[in-house]
């Protein structure tokens, strides 16, 4: 009897070790059957009550179906591993001969690309592209642009002040000053770059935007000069005639001075956050430069006369492409940028 169990044990093992649907179910029925409390060890410890003769013929054939069932759970591991690892090799494959992705098309910064179109106009005009320090000091940020400390004027640019006295530039004039010191008259110079005014931003603020100054230092120049450079710079930037108007402006720097507002190209003329609701918006200061500055950087007015304008190429690209809020150029949005 014992003996009829132990076969009936292996065989009905054997079939449910084929048909183990899951590493789980082939699992259990190992524990069932293999397990130190499985079924084959509850009949050996039937053995004991069996007599001396039977023992030995009992524990063979105990033993034999122990080994076929390990040998078959292994066997069946065998398979499955073998099976999930042609399935996964079937699933999970490189094509080595796939061209790789191409590399992803950058962007040039809308300002980015204002400012070479204008190098490349003004350098055509015969003028020379000056770069210059960020971090200024207060006498070529302030003091030789006619701006000494006590002056009101100082409070118009709120200044981000460091240690040690110097500056954030508030403009890009300081590069003027250099470029007269360093190259001397007759000069035609253009600077373009960063600036950093302590405002608090709104859509028409930030604390960092971007200018582009120019200066011309010649014999016998005229407001005449002036207005020329001026409408050819606008007609290049806007491809198109924009109406502009001319208002007297103060600026230390410059006398006279002017403001030179266009129309604003966002609403037209009715008013939009952008131009403050006054349909008009402040684009390029300018002026003839006062004779003080020139001395100051060694520049003899008796001979010598010069115009300077400064352009805000952060609201320059605004006007062109239509942005409606200064925050969009710096914030880093690749979904913004990928429109230019
Ligand atoms: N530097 C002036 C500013 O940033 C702009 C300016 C330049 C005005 C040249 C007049 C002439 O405010």
């Amino acid at each position: 009897m014992i003996e009829d169990s132990i076969q009936e044990l292996e065989s009905r093992s054997l079939a449910r070790i084929q048909s183990a649907a899951s590493p789980g179910e082939l699992e259990a029925v190992r524990v069932e059957a293999l397990g130190r409390k499985g079924t084959l060890a509850l009949i050996g410890k039937e053995m004991g009550k069996l007599a001396p003769e039977d023992r030995a013929r009992v524990g063979k054939l105990l033993n034999g179906a122990k080994q076929k069932l390990e040998a078959a759970f292994e066997a069946r591991q065998r398979q499955d591993a073998g099976a999930a690892l042609r399935a996964r090799l079937d699933a999970e494959w490189l094509d080595l001969t796939l061209p790789a992705p191409g590399p992803r098309r950058g962007y040039l910064h809308p300002i980015t690309q204002i400012q070479r179109e204008l190098e490349e106009l003004f350098v055509s005009l015969g003028f020379t592209v000056l770069d210059g320090p960020e971090v200024e000091d207060e006498y070529h940020n302030f003091d030789a642009l006619n701006i000494p400390a006590t002056h009101p004027a100082r409070d118009m640019q709120d200044t981000f002040w460091l240690d040690g006295g110097k500056l954030l530039r508030t403009h890009t004039s300081p590069v003027q000053v250099r470029g007269m010191e360093r190259l001397g008259p007759p000069l035609r110079m253009i600077a373009p770059g960063r600036v950093f005014r302590n405002e608090s931003v709104d859509a028409s603020h930030e604390h960092t935007f971007y200018q582009l100054e120019g200066m011309m230092v010649d014999r016998d120049v005229s407001v005449a000069h002036l207005l020329f450079f001026m409408k050819t710079l606008l007609t290049a930037i806007f491809h198109r005639e924009v109406t502009v108007r001319l208002r007297p402006g103060y600026f230390p720097f410059v006398e006279p001075g002017f403001e030179l507002d266009i129309q604003c190209l966002i609403c037209g003329g009715p008013g939009c956050p952008v131009c403050k609701q006054s349909g008009w918006v402040e684009l390029l200061p300018c002026g003839l430069v006062n004779p003080n500055v020139l001395r100051m950087s060694g520049i003899d007015p008796e001979q010598w006369g010069g115009f300077a304008f400064g352009l805000g190429l952060t609201r320059l690209a605004m006007m062109r492409y239509q942005i409606d809020d200064i925050r969009h150029l710096q914030g880093g949005d690749l979904r913004f940028l990928e429109q230019f």
